[in-house]
């Protein structure tokens, strides 16, 4: 019996946030590995449609990298990394085009009908406008082409919110097009995040390859569980953050000044580890918020 009363307690646990987040947009970056698994997929997915059931607003934008890779080896398209950006030239752009938009975006609306959801695909290249990126040489200092990668410069709010308005769960491939009609590649983490800011969303949440945020970058056990920007910037100094936590500790700062309450950093390789980070009060990876 104590089982049974058990779980009407998890339930129970939910409450405040189903309260709190109803209606609330919260734009989730889905990534990493996680993608790479069919059941992980189709779990993180049913997880998004249950947030959709008790009222949230949730949108999906979508990474797609190994997929990416594994076709244009495929084709015999070599890869190559500029400052750990993909040079993207023009048959790049076409074959991450077609991979995001027919393998990658295709399973996940497909994983959302699987759940009894309704998912549509809101391409990029019809909501989100890009501009042309460069870098720079780390030793020259001089502007590197990177070919048809992007940033973002504008989103269509209207459009993603009429989807929002009729419960259809918007998933996001993160392509966009400039002024010419250019199709660009742009980076997922900052995708979500410029998104989240468009719409003014309540919350961020990054799936991701790692449990969050650590104290110890050997130790998966360390996860700092809740941090304000100020904290993070102190742990950035101090070398604690690794470089490939960027862009996303980035794109969590840029959200949060710009209104978003809370940014999570959770990882997508744990089953409902969304679940456990929405619906419970400690939470599974870490929290960035404001302040304290
Ligand atoms: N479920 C609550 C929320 O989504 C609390 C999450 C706590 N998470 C954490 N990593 N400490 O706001």
């Amino acid at each position: 019996m104590q089982k049974e009363i058990d779980k009407a307690a998890v339930l129970i646990e939910a409450l405040p946030y189903i309260q709190k987040f109803r209606n609330e947009i919260v734009v989730i970056k889905f990534g990493g590995s996680a993608m790479e698994d069919k059941e992980l997929i189709k779990k993180t997915m049913r997880d998004i449609v249950f947030m959709e059931c008790v009222g949230m607003k949730p949108v999906v934008v979508h990474g797609g990298g190994k997929a990416i890779s594994a076709r244009l080896k495929e084709l015999d398209i070599p890869t190559n990394f500029i400052n750990g950006l993909r040079y993207t030239c023009e048959k790049t752009i076409e074959v991450v085009d077609d991979v995001l938009h027919n393998v990658v975006n295709a399973d996940l609306i497909n994983a959302v009908k699987d759940a009894g959801g309704t998912g549509k695909s809101l391409s990029g290249k019809k909501f989100l406008k890009a501009e042309k990126v460069t870098t720079k040489c780390l030793e020259t200092g001089k502007e590197l082409d990177l070919g048809f990668v992007g940033n973002i410069i504008d989103v269509d709010t209207e459009g993603i919110k009429q989807a929002l308005n009729k419960d259809i769960l918007p998933v996001i491939p993160p392509l966009a097009i400039d002024n010419e009609g250019n199709t660009y590649n742009i980076n997922a983490d900052i995708a979500a995040c410029q998104i989240a800011k468009a719409l003014k969303a309540r919350k961020l949440v990054f799936l991701s390859d790692v449990p969050g945020i650590l104290r110890d970058q050997n130790d998966e056990e360390s996860v700092i569980s809740t941090i304000t920007v100020d904290e993070v910037d102190d742990l950035i100094k101090r070398n604690i953050i690794s470089g490939g936590m960027a862009p996303k500790i980035k794109s969590a700062e840029e959200a949060l000044l710009a209104g978003t309450n809370k940014v999570h950093i959770i990882d997508g390789r744990i089953k409902h580890s969304l679940m456990l980070e929405i619906f419970t009060d400690r939470g599974i990876g870490t929290e960035i918020v404001k302040k304290r």
